[in-house]
Order: structure tokens, then sequence, then C-alpha cells
């Protein structure tokens, strides 16, 4: 990842939420500024979807956790939580105060993480004094998978994306 830019994940992530706008019309996730964030055409936005139809899957799994982490942050929100922090935001910002009760959202990020950098995050959301929320997604640790599984989703996944640029995946993402 090159400094002052986002992630090649984290933009892989925010394509997908705008081809979701353009092919699904936003049905499970609507985000009026999901395309235009991106500075991009939406008619490459959604050709590219269309040549890739296996990415469907996972287009669909990233609306289907952020309309979750939405709706329970509206929740939060209802109930007087003033204050959201994203972590490994990507396209976002995030500003801190540890006095504030606290909405987290932690998308996409777990699986790319050591099981001591998951533990250490969750204990300091947890031990922050007044108390705080937390939406994550996660996937199968590999040596918890069937072997033919691992090899097939985690292990092709592990070898190609630190090539590219990317960050380590840790867990099956599948
Ligand atoms: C798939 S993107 C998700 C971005 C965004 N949260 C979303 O839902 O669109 C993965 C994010 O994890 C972050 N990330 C990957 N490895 C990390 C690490 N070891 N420590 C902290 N963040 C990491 C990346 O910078 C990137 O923003």
């Amino acid at each position: 990842m090159k400094s002052g830019e986002p992630s090649r994940t984290a933009l892989a992530a925010a394509r997908h939420r705008a081809a979701h706008q353009l092919l699904e019309h936003g049905s499970i996730f609507a985000d009026p500024l999901a395309v235009r964030i991106l500075g991009d055409e939406a008619s490459n936005i959604s050709q590219e979807a269309e040549h890739n139809p296996s990415g469907r899957r996972m287009r669909i799994f990233i609306a289907v956790r952020t309309r979750f982490a939405e709706d329970a942050l509206a929740a939060a929100v209802e109930r007087g939580v003033r204050q959201l922090v994203v972590l490994g935001a990507g396209l976002d910002a995030a500003g801190f105060d540890p006095a504030q009760q606290t909405f987290f959202t932690w998308l996409g990020v777990v699986p790319y993480l050591t099981e001591e950098a998951v533990w250490s995050t969750l204990g300091l959301i947890a031990s922050l004094p007044n108390g705080a929320h937390v939406v994550f997604d996660y996937s199968d640790p590999p040596d918890s998978l069937p072997p033919e599984i691992a090899a097939r989703y985690f292990l092709n996944r592990v070898a190609s994306i630190p090539e590219k640029g990317g960050h380590i995946l840790r867990a099956a993402t599948i």
C-alpha cells in the first residue's frame, strides 16, 4: 500500500459497493455516493462487474455486511451514540475521542490480521470507559477448514494478493 493512497483491497471493496448500486440498484445497501467517490465512469464499473460474474458473490456479501453495519449504527445513534470510528477505513476518514461512547465499524479487515492483533483491538474497544459497540466480519482460519477447501479458497488468495501489492490475507473468504 502506498502512503496517502487507499489500499487496493479497499478500492476493490469500494468498486463492489458501487457495482451493487448499478447492477442491483442498491437493493441491499443504497449509497448515492458509492459511484461518485471512485471518480470512475459508471459504465466502466458495471462493464467490469458484468465481465467478472464470479465477483457477484463477493459484491452481495459486501453489500450485506455494509447494510448490517449501517442498520446497527442507526440503532446505536437512536440510543444516543454520537461517535463513529471506521477501522481499516479504506476510502473513509475517522477521528476518535476515547471519552465518548463510540460505534466502531471494522469491515473487511479481520481476515488480514493476526489473531493477536484481532484480540488486542477487541480488548482496546472493550476497555473504553464509557462503553462501545462494534460490528465486524471474520472468516474461518485456514486450519479449521477441510484441506481441499483451504487449498481452493485460501492458499490461492494468499499466494496472489501480496504479489498484487495488497495485504496478506490470513483467513479464508468463501
Ligand atoms: C477489503 S479493505 C476494507 C476497507 C473498508 N473497511 C470497506 O469495508 O470497504 C481491507 C482494509 O484492511 C486494511 N488492512 C489490511 N491489512 C491491515 C493490517 N495488517 N493492519 C491494519 N489494517 C489493515 C486495509 O488498509 C484496507 O483498508
